[in-house]
């Protein structure tokens, strides 16, 4: 299972939360004040750019401070009720444990009532939550922290939490101090990892230290060393401005025309422009239903892209483009719009550059197979392949016959039998390949072929 290095590496104490030093100190210093009581300002809004550290700071508070954390995703309880029932019984009576039962004896803990995306709270126009909020706010004798991307989506609908709450910004973090977090995580991860291409992934995330975690990680999975061409797949990012915002208009297109039109400028062909919806769907479109009905469209574009390659009949790329804007822009229901701060690489592709060397090296095996089977290299890569490999991995000798027959060298072998070149196991076949080959060895017989033998020797003996 893949563990998200965002996850693994969250600071679990402001000490490790890096940059925004002011809004740290601003922090603790709210929070010292609870000590005596509730302060004037009950609540502090945390604003900034997305991956700069919010939601982990308010958790990390908390366990500064030994205060247990009621944690709400705004986004997941649209209606000023659950607010009320959620952030109220926490907040107001402190007889309430964090998952909502009745304590009988009340402890003196804190409860930090944390609100995050406080600012997609109000789905259409539910001024019900806004209330509820700002309610719970004056009357709260609990902590509370709310999270905001964007401020004023906040304050237009609760404008008193402008002075019932106070400021705390997150700014977009530094791209030197991004490296050296991503430096830093590769030591843990113990990953060598080319200083030019953490410069090219700090850069990219332009401040967003999540996104640039997750480029890193997505880049090294499952590899000890990446030089700095394996940064080329990101390299484009740089380039993708107008891309960017090609999407940010198509998926918030009103009508059908503008979302058709609005990729029209970009240098992308349907194939490509397919994998950035692709990738990006679920940022922009966060319902289930929204979700479901934007995929749907894309799996018929799907289908258009795929009978355009197969009858060479470009006319059709028309049809996928159409559905691919205009259909997933259309799948928009509410009117609230998640807009991500950029929009992220396809993974595909990047998945796709870093398996280039393999990718080569499998073909070139295959025209080698292609001969010895009479048959396509196409042919044995697609239906032989996966069993030759599961073949050559039991049977030993198997795999130094075709060693020698289709003249294969250490990085096929290695490439059949799933290991490392130089492996114990590869040097070995290989050694036999060699002995197979100056005709000093024991003629192939399979582990069928000798069992047979053996009862046919039985037999004959009896
Ligand atoms: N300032 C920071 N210091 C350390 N890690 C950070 C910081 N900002 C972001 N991260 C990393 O990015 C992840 C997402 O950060 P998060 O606190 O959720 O950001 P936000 O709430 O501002 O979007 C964290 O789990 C952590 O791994
Ligand atoms: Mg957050």
């Amino acid at each position: 299972m893949r563990e998200e290095w965002t996850e693994k590496y969250r600071p679990v104490s402001l000490s490790g939360v890096v940059g925004n030093d002011d809004a740290i100190r601003a922090m603790r210093r709210w929070a010292e004040a609870w000590r005596k009581g509730p302060p004037k300002r009950r609540a502090l809004v945390l604003r900034g750019e997305p991956g700069t550290g919010k939601t982990s700071s308010a958790l990390a508070l908390a366990g500064d401070f030994g205060w247990d954390v009621i944690e709400m995703n705004a986004s997941d309880h649209r209606n000023a009720d659950s607010i009320r029932r959620v952030a109220g019984l926490g907040a107001i009576s402190e007889t309430f444990s964090p998952n909502g039962e009745f304590l009988t004896t009340a402890e003196g803990r804190r409860k930090l009532i944390v609100l995050d995306e406080a600012d997609n709270l109000f789905g259409r126009e539910d001024y019900g939550g806004a209330r509820a909020i700002v309610e719970t706010i004056r009357e709260t004798s609990q902590p509370m922290i709310l999270i905001v991307n964007d401020y004023y989506a906040l304050t237009r609908k609760a404008s008193a939490v402008k002075t019932l709450a106070e400021n705390v910004w997150f700014r977009r973090l530094d791209g030197r101090v991004v490296e050296s977090v991503l430096e830093r995580l590769c030591r843990e991860e113990d990953v060598d990892v080319d200083r030019e291409v953490l410069e090219r992934v700090a850069i990219n995330a332009g401040g967003d230290l999540r996104g640039a975690i997750n480029d890193l990680q997505m880049l090294v999975e499952g590899r000890q060393v990446i030089g700095s061409a394996d940064a080329d797949a990101l390299g484009k990012r740089n380039q993708e401005v107008e891309l960017d915002a090609a999407l940010r208009e198509m998926f918030g297109a009103r009508t059908a025309r503008d979302a058709r039109n609005a990729t029209f400028g970009i240098d992308k062909t349907p194939d490509e422009l397919i994998l950035w919806i692709d990738e990006n769907i679920p940022l922009e479109l966060r319902s289930p239903s929204e979700m479901a009905a934007a995929f749907d469209a894309l799996s018929r574009s799907d289908v258009y892209l795929r009978r355009t390659r197969s009858l060479q009949h470009y006319g059709l790329w028309t049809y996928a483009r159409e559905m691919m804007t205009c259909g997933v822009a259309m799948s928009r229901r509410e009117g609230r719009r998640h807009t991500p701060s950029r929009y992220n690489f396809p993974g595909y592709l990047i998945m796709m550059s870093r398996s280039k060397g393999n990718r080569a090296s499998r073909a070139a095996l295959c025209s080698k197979l292609a001969p010895i089977f009479h048959s396509s290299s196409r042919q044995v890569r697609t239906s032989m392949l996966p069993y030759l490999r599961s073949l050559s991995r039991r049977d030993r000798q198997l795999l130094v016959k075709i060693g020698v027959d289709a003249d294969l060298d250490e990085g096929d072998v290695a490439f059949l039998l799933h290991e490392d070149p130089g492996s114990k196991t590869v040097d070995s076949v290989v050694s036999e390949m060699r002995q197979l080959r100056t005709g000093n060895h024991e003629p192939y017989v399979s582990g069928n072929e000798k069992a047979l033998t053996k009862r046919r020797k039985r037999l004959s003996d009896f």
